[in-house]
């Protein structure tokens, strides 16, 4: 009878589980049903998005991008990320500190509508999406929300929400450039806008100024490249809004890519004659296009760039850059745009006139497809940031191409305050700029290394495989870098970086070293004495003219002005005027100043007095005498042995 029971009590149990399971399958069919619906709607419905967990009507529209795929031959080896796929992700909370830089490998929580507590319905994705992720974040002072985010995107992103996605520009151009005739038959254009981790407003209003002022038969479409964003409203709600877009397309890549590789993924899915590359936080103005593309049709191994504006990051101002410009690098492989005020005579008579520059910015960019890829795309080795456009610069010149800046076409790009996401480690930069040296500067990479130290401590205990990139040198017959330093850069000063002669100027009296404050890199300024840094940025070079040489650029020489020893640029003729000259007499370590005779001496703050006045600190011409204050050397950091 017990044992009667307890079957029976069995069998029920059992009973029960079977409805159970009945009613999970019955509710489960119910609820895809309702999805089902939600998907036809979408079709139907050409209105803005209004439901973010949306599937995308258009096919084709998004690609995800497993790198691993052979028809891309980008010779990366790319591990896949699954969670991209998801394109349920409706945000990404930074649940890390801002400071802190999400990690990269599937560290974001995926949160679904409903399932977070806190959240009701979301919100439209209208172009307030980041700023109200923001706000919800620290609605409690408003000061908090720009200073936060200044720092997650390196501008003022409050500011920029409240501007328009359409707006309009000021004409800066110059006059003549109004009345310019373009050819009729233009080449056909992809714009590729790589993204990672960009503001929503900042990128669509790249996207819609591209849309707004390319005209319709020349661009065959914009190419949105996510590089594995982390902020949410890139996620879906960014595949919504431009889904709605027409001749938009959004490729996600698989792997973090970094600015070549992203920019090579786009040219490789690009169908246009010309790839137009734009950084994702860019204002066209009107008639940008056209004058692009007519110097790349005159010749097709041109690599062309608009004059880049700069809109403030602060106030998103539109700052004309004042012309002529060029862009150039310096010894430690910094790009700088170099305002060019002697321009040869042929070229100084027209405002319209596009100018050779021995490299380009990588804001906008613009060359033939075939070349690009012909040419050897961007370096596949170069990571993530940094290095890529000098690289690219030193090829196309080399190998047979050409770069200028074309002034009636005109681009506005935020300047950032600062980077908005940190490196992984502050050694990629150096990493790459290693790559750059070692593949294309041939003996006069030993310039760069001093001027690098930490490049040269890597350098030193590993070496980069740039086999491929040598190989593609050769088989493409490229020049070397003394040809592209005489022919394309000969204003680039070529240091002397004697023994001895050469490196800090290390003061006995003071243990530091002559240093010029940061931001006089370029235009020079007042002379101070500072701790020294060991890095190679105060590397100094006395050459065999006695001017003594400061700086990246090596176009800063010592000068004086009154008492103070000051940069200022190195003149133009030769012989050197006695101000600008020095001699260092090795056995009393004195620097001494030509023409008045008398010797550079190293004063800190609050220093030496005399009798009414504290004298300055830095370094100051003063009669020659042996105290320490007195006596200088060059230190040099990097053995000039090996790289
Ligand atoms: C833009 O111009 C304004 C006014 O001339 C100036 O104050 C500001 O610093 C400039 N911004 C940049 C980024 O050059
Ligand atoms: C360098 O790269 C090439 C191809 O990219 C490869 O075949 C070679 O094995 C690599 N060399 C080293 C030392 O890793």
């Amino acid at each position: 009878m017990r044992l009667w029971i307890r079957a029976a009590a069995v069998r029920r149990r059992v009973l029960c589980l079977w409805l159970l399971l009945l009613g999970f399958a019955l509710v489960t069919l119910a609820l895809s049903d309702l999805l089902n619906r939600d998907q036809d709607q979408s079709h139907q419905n050409p209105s803005p998005p209004r439901r973010p967990l949306q599937r995308i009507p258009r096919p084709d529209l998004e690609i995800i991008v497993d790198s691993r795929d052979p028809a891309l031959e980008l010779g990366l080896n790319i591990a896949p990320l699954k969670s991209l796929q998801e394109d349920q992700l409706l945000f990404v909370p930074s649940t890390q500190g801002i400071k802190n830089p999400p990690k990269r490998k599937g560290s974001y929580k995926v949160i679904l509508t409903g399932s977070n507590k806190d959240s009701t319905t979301p919100a439209p994705p209208t172009h307030g999406e980041v700023g109200k992720e923001v706000q919800t974040q620290l609605r409690d002072s408003e000061k908090k929300v720009e200073l936060s985010d200044v720092q997650k995107f390196g501008f003022n992103e409050v500011i920029s929400e409240s501007i328009s996605l359409h707006r309009r520009f000021p004409e800066v151009r110059h006059p003549e450039c109004l009345g310019e005739q373009y050819s009729e038959a233009l080449p056909s254009a992809s714009v590729i806008i790589c993204f990672h981790d960009e503001a929503w407003s900042t990128l669509l209003r790249t996207v819609h100024t591209v849309l707004d002022s390319a005209p319709k038969q020349y661009l065959q479409e914009i190419l949105l490249v996510d590089d594995l964003s982390q902020h949410g409203h890139l996620k879906s709600v960014l595949s919504e809004y431009v889904s709605h877009l027409d001749g938009v397309r959004l490729i996600r890549s698989t792997k973090r890519l970094g600015v070549g590789g992203c920019r090579s993924l786009g040219a490789a899915r690009a169908a246009g004659e010309v790839l137009v590359f734009v950084d994702s936080h860019c204002e066209c103005q009107k008639g940008w296009l056209e004058p692009l593309l007519e110097r790349i049709a005159q010749d097709r191994t041109r690599v062309v760039s608009p004059i880049m504006d700069v809109i403030d990051w602060q106030t998103f101002q539109y700052n004309a850059t004042q012309w002529p410009v060029r862009g150039v690098f310096d010894w430690r492989l910094d790009f700088h745009w170099e305002s060019y005020h002697h321009l040869p005579d042929k070229e100084q008579d027209s405002a319209v006139q596009p100018v050779s520059s021995p490299a380009l910015g990588g804001g906008v960019v613009a060359m033939d497809r075939h070349f690009f890829h012909s040419v050897g795309a961007y370096d596949p080795g170069i990571l993530l940031w940094g290095g890529e456009q000098i690289e690219l610069s030193i090829r196309v010149w080399s190998c047979g191409g050409s770069m200028e800046v074309v002034p009636c076409s005109r681009v506005a790009h935020v300047g950032h305050h600062h980077l908005p996401y940190l490196l992984p480690d502050q050694e990629v930069l150096q990493r790459n700029k290693i790559r750059v040296a070692d593949t294309w500067m041939d003996a006069f990479r030993k310039i760069f290394y001093r001027r690098d130290t930490l490049a040269h401590f890597i350098r030193q205990s590993e070496s980069p495989n740039i086999t491929e990139r040598l190989r593609l040198k050769r088989s493409l017959g490229c020049r070397n870098f003394h040809w592209y330093l005489t022919t394309v850069y000969p204003q680039l000063y070529i240091p002397q970086d004697r023994p001895a002669l050469s490196g800090e100027l290390y003061n006995v009296g003071t243990s530091s070293c002559a240093d010029l404050p940061r931001g006089h890199d370029l235009h020079g300024g007042v002379m101070v004495i500072a701790p020294c840094s060991g890095t190679g940025s105060q590397h100094c070079d006395l050459n065999s003219d006695s001017e003594v040489r400061f700086g990246p650029m090596g176009a800063l020489c010592l000068d004086v002005d009154g008492e103070r020893v000051v940069a200022s640029p190195c003149a133009k003729q030769r012989p050197t005027s006695s101000r600008l000259q020095w001699k260092f007499i090795k056995l009393s370590g004195q620097l001494v100043h030509q023409q008045s005779q008398l010797c550079v001496e190293a004063v800190k703050e609050g220093g030496v007095t005399h009798s009414t006045h504290t004298s300055p600190a830095g370094l100051l011409l003063r009669p020659c005498t042996h105290q320490p204050r007195q006596q200088w050397h060059f230190e040099q950091l990097v053995a000039p042995k090996g790289a």
